[in-house]
């Protein structure tokens, strides 16, 4: 919804109605809740992208309940105008919902030249924040993640910048990311020893990438850490977009490294397959990708990216009906493993 102030400039005002039906879940055993449903900005909001867009994203997700947004130091492109333009967008429309909102950032992939821009290094995490947190208009973040492990910097080195980072101020919480079960052992060993909040493993979780069930979620279990699933649709793959053709502007139009037509063509007999039991079950493919990864109960959030505001309207709907029959599990089962 949009106001007037006195001078006649619009302003959006969060919906009366953004509690009423979202779920909130428990992160591991932390404090945290987090919605079932969380937003990420690794596509469409850097300056390639109408900014427009991103925002009606955004309010639409915040009117939802959606309250925690997710982003990287190098989203964009280029690198870095996510979080500006999410910083943008923030001034204007969020600012005086902060606390409301649970924001995230990492750093641990290439961001800027030379050998301090990328990794794992404590040079690296600490000065990233530190612009991450100039281009996004915050003092804090609420999550920081190291984006992936990084095999040649001591552990205890990067836990001890994730821990300094939280001493400081600038994180309420830590995180890793694609870190595997006996890497996360050992960070989790490290940050309980520096009494640093560690509450999330951010992982690729979906249908069609299950490695997260092959020991990392019971190392989150065994720690009391939740797990946020990201490209829980598989980039776009695990709904009907791709039933009849690769649309033009779809992300695997684009022809990216990790989408592209050809992923397409060898995963459509599946694709068409799961869209059928999805129907059956009287929802569609995306909502059904969704509640199948929620029925795991390490499982915090599924962190969703929307190229429009429509396609999370559609997917939100996922909440409605999240219980599965040991029929329909066996059925999907079938398709996927
Ligand atoms: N930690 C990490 O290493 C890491 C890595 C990747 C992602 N992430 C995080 O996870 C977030 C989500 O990742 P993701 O964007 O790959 O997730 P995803 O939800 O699997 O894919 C999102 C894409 O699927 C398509 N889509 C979504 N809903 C749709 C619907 N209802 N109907 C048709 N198409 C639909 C859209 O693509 P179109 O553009 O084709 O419409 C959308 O951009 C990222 O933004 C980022 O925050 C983290």
């Amino acid at each position: 919804m949009q106001i007037n102030d006195k001078s006649g400039v619009k302003h959006y005002l969060a919906a009366n109605s953004r509690y009423e039906s979202m779920t909130y879940n428990r992160t591991g055993k932390s404090g945290v809740l987090l919605p079932a449903m969380s937003i990420g900005l690794w596509h469409n909001f850097g300056f390639i992208d109408p900014i427009q867009n991103g925002r009606d994203i955004l309010r639409t997700a915040f009117d939802l309940g959606i309250t925690h947004f997710d982003l990287a130091n190098n989203y964009g492109p280029p690198y870095g105008s996510a979080e500006e333009n999410f910083g943008t967008i923030f001034k204007k429309d969020f600012q005086n919902y902060r606390d409301e909102l649970f924001i995230a950032t990492k750093a641990g992939y290439d961001m800027w030249p030379g050998p301090y821009g990328n990794l794992g290094s404590r040079k690296y995490l600490i000065s990233s924040l530190d612009q991450s947190l100039k281009r996004m208009n915050l003092d804090y973040v609420d999550v920081f993640y190291h984006h992936r492990p990084d095999p040649d910097t001591p552990l205890e080195e990067t836990m001890g910048a994730l821990a300094d980072i939280v001493r400081q101020g600038k994180a309420l919480y830590v995180g890793i990311s694609n870190y595997q079960p006996e890497e996360t052992q050992k960070a989790a060993e490290l940050l309980k020893d520096l009494n640093t909040p560690f509450i999330l493993h951010q992982a690729r979780y979906s249908m069609f990438d299950r490695w997260v069930e092959d020991g990392l979620l019971n190392t989150l279990d065994k720690n009391g850490v939740g797990c946020i699933a990201f490209s829980p649709l598989a980039q776009g793959l695990l709904t009907d977009k791709y039933i009849n053709g690769i649309p033009e502007g779809s992300r695997a139009a684009k022809d990216l490294t990790y989408l592209n037509s050809e992923t397409v063509s060898s995963n459509l007999d599946k694709i068409q397959k799961l869209n059928k039991l999805a129907i059956e079950r009287g929802q569609k493919l995306s909502q059904m990708a969704i509640a199948w990864i929620l029925r795991q109960p390490q499982v915090a959030s599924v962190l969703v990216g929307a190229s429009s505001s429509n396609q999370l309207k559609e997917n939100i709907k996922a909440l409605d009906n999240l219980n599965f029959s040991e029929e329909e599990l066996k059925m999907i089962e079938a398709v996927i493993s």
